[in-house]
């Protein structure tokens, strides 16, 4: 019984791997910023193909990624949920922490944890950051580059249409105060935003979502290069256990009506029932 609950998960999570690595794949979607110019001198960037190649198929495999292979993912939502979780210390225990739009984590740190390995983020993060950074108000901008130090290494990655856009006049300033403060975050960029990767959701649900949450499509992505991920901060209801809870753990904004969190939340559980995942929801055990 043991054994073949363990081997329906193996091919479960094959058949998973197979469908979402046709669409997401960190070598095309988390492109190091320092690699933009080779991209642009030696490749044709909208087709992700070798300009030498005059077939146009051989990819543009001269830019790297920041992103390895890991054993152990947290996948960290920024849902209400996590608000008294006491999840922090389980969740900083994986070896790669990945997040969403740079979320703050300090003052929150016993409930989502203050590791971020990966965050993905959307222009208007992007934005912040880039005014942050070049804000003349001290503290401001002290808080903004202590964000980015938090965890070395720390990846930033845009998550929008990237080429000769404004994003990627915002990127390269944001690099500059990196590396003028010798901070060890890391740029990066997708070759074409893996927001629109609706194709997946087809494959996998056998239904088209036309806006999948930033959320999911990073949990997609995460899937091409975790072994095992857990999920935390995901949880649509506005309710749980007779208690109201907020959109997001950090401030009071309504959501937005245009995400299908119900049926994500559906297929997270569908996840989780089949192993696949662990979808974590309300408290963490503690010893
Ligand atoms: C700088 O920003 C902080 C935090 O937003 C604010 O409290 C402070 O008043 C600002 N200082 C100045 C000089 O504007
Ligand atoms: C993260 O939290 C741990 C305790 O949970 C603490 O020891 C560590 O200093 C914190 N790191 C940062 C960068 O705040």
């Amino acid at each position: 019984m043991a054994f073949s609950r363990f081997l329906t998960i193996l091919i479960l999570s094959f058949v998973h791997r197979n469908i979402t690595q046709k669409y997401f794949d960190p070598k095309r979607h988390v492109i190091y910023y320092s690699d933009y110019n080779v991209l642009m001198r030696k490749c044709q960037p909208q087709l992700f193909t070798l300009l030498k190649d005059r077939s146009r198929r051989m990819p543009c495999n001269i830019v790297r990624t920041p992103i390895k292979h890991y054993r152990t993912c947290a996948v960290v939502g920024n849902g209400g949920i996590l608000l008294d979780s006491r999840c922090g210390a389980e969740i900083d225990a994986h070896e790669f922490v990945i997040r969403s739009n740079l979320p703050p984590v300090s003052p929150y740190r016993t409930d989502v944890g203050n590791r971020t390995d990966l965050t993905t983020v959307n222009e208007k993060v992007l934005s912040q950051v880039n005014r942050d950074l070049l804000s003349k108000n001290a503290t401001v901008k002290k808080a903004m580059l202590d964000r980015l130090g938090e965890t070395p290494g720390m990846v930033l990655s845009y998550t929008l249409y990237f080429i000769r856009s404004k994003a990627a006049k915002k990127m390269k300033s944001i690099d500059k105060v990196i590396q003028k403060n010798k901070l060890t975050a890391v740029v990066a960029f997708p070759y074409k935003s893996f927001l629109r990767s609706k194709g997946v959701y087809q494959e996998l649900v056998g239904e088209e979502w036309n806006f999948a949450s930033t959320g999911l499509n990073t949990f997609a992505l995460a899937s091409t290069f975790c072994d095992k991920i857990s999920m935390y901060g995901f949880y649509p209801m506005s309710t749980y256990q007779n208690k109201a809870v907020p959109y997001h753990y950090y401030d009071s904004r309504i959501p937005s009506a245009r995400h299908e969190f119900d049926n994500e939340f559906k297929l997270l559980r569908n996840f989780h029932a089949q192993g696949i995942i662990r979808h974590v929801i309300g408290k963490c055990n503690i010893d």
